[in-house]
């Protein structure tokens, strides 16, 4: 009933770096593994370790929110860098910024657009950050739903120079209201995070850590993935199926991982009329450029399908055809 090691609980360290190394391919000692507040946790404290004021972050646009604002926070000189159908523009990021400290990836199914990085991008971005002595983060955050035969390494699987901190979350694995992340750090950097995770005791429940270990181990976590990847697989088709009855000025992207994909829109979309006329119709919908760091050039629209059953997906396609704002 004492406070728990301020690093995580210890069987909760080998059971993430044993589920990393069977289902993601990454080999890796549980002392690498710092259980965090969730994912959102884990950026806030890489930021405080890694960077100074005005250290330059090459940042996905459009990227994620939350780790932006983390990063921010910490003193981040964000600059942004596209990303286009394989994953962040490496060779923009070195024209903009060729003395970057870090770079922030959601390689598996990139926030918000859905696209999967590809592997001839991935050496690229690692061979950059080999250059520069920059460090990379990756965010696996939905990384266990790919939906076609195989998924791509994950960067810290072909990290040969031990540059990627390694960011999950069981937020999308299990549910959020766990507040469970943890970040796999660089070896070299393991007595950094052990002092600043032994400055303070504020470790998510040490009996929630001891429970999802449990869980773990006894092998019903990777059951409940496998059982989840079916209905989320279930859940995008049934999308995909119904899409094409929205009119011409709206596409929905295809995508092979993840709980969301986007729809672009035609340019004379009127995107703020769309989302109040899908407002006043009681559904919510988010722009992309509400996740831009600079002008984009395109916009859509960020559609879930993770937590919408197949016949509220249907409804959703329903209210969206009949918008006016999408008769251009
Ligand atoms: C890009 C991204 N990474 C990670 C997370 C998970 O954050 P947390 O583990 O703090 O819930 C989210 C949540 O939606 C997210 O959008």
């Amino acid at each position: 009933m004492g406070y728990g090691p301020p690093a995580g609980h210890p069987g909760l360290r080998r059971a993430i770096a044993s589920h990393l190394n069977a289902s993601r391919g990454i080999k890796c000692d549980p002392d690498q593994i710092f259980v965090t507040g969730g994912a959102q946790q884990a950026f806030s404290l890489i930021g405080r370790v890694l960077l100074n004021p005005g250290d330059g972050v090459w940042y996905e646009n459009p990227g994620a929110t939350g780790a932006r604002n983390a990063l921010i926070a910490a003193g981040a000189d964000l600059v942004p860098v596209n990303v286009g159908a394989e994953g962040l523009d490496v060779e923009e990021g070195r024209a903009k910024a060729p003395h970057f400290r870090l770079a922030f990836v959601t390689p598996s199914h990139q926030q918000p657009l859905g696209h999967v990085m590809s592997l001839a991008r991935r050496l690229e971005l690692l061979e950059a950050a080999n250059a520069a002595q920059a460090l990379i983060i990756e965010d696996d955050y939905d990384g266990e739903f790919y939906y076609g035969d195989r998924p791509m390494p994950p960067l810290k699987s072909i990290d040969t120079e031990d540059r990627v901190l390694y960011v999950g979350t069981f937020s999308k694995t299990m549910f959020p209201s766990l507040r469970l992340g943890f970040v796999l750090v660089p070896r070299s950097l393991v007595t950094a995070f052990d002092r600043l995770f032994a400055s303070w005791i504020s470790t998510p429940p040490t009996a929630t850590q001891a429970s999802v270990a449990e869980f773990m181990d006894e092998g019903l976590f990777a059951t409940h993935i496998r059982i989840m990847r079916r209905l989320y697989k279930a859940r995008y088709q049934t999308l995909m199926e119904e899409s094409p009855a929205l009119p011409e000025s709206i596409k929905v992207q295809p995508t092979t991982s993840g709980f969301h994909t986007t729809a672009l829109l035609d340019g004379r979309v009127d995107v703020q009329l769309l989302i109040n006329q899908a407002r006043s119709a009681g559904v919510t919908i988010v722009p992309i450029s509400r996740y831009a760091l600079s002008p984009l050039g395109y916009n859509g629209l960020v559609l879930g399908f993770g937590s919408t059953g197949p016949d509220e997906i249907r409804a959703g396609i329903r209210v969206l055809r009949e918008m006016p704002a999408l008769r251009v």
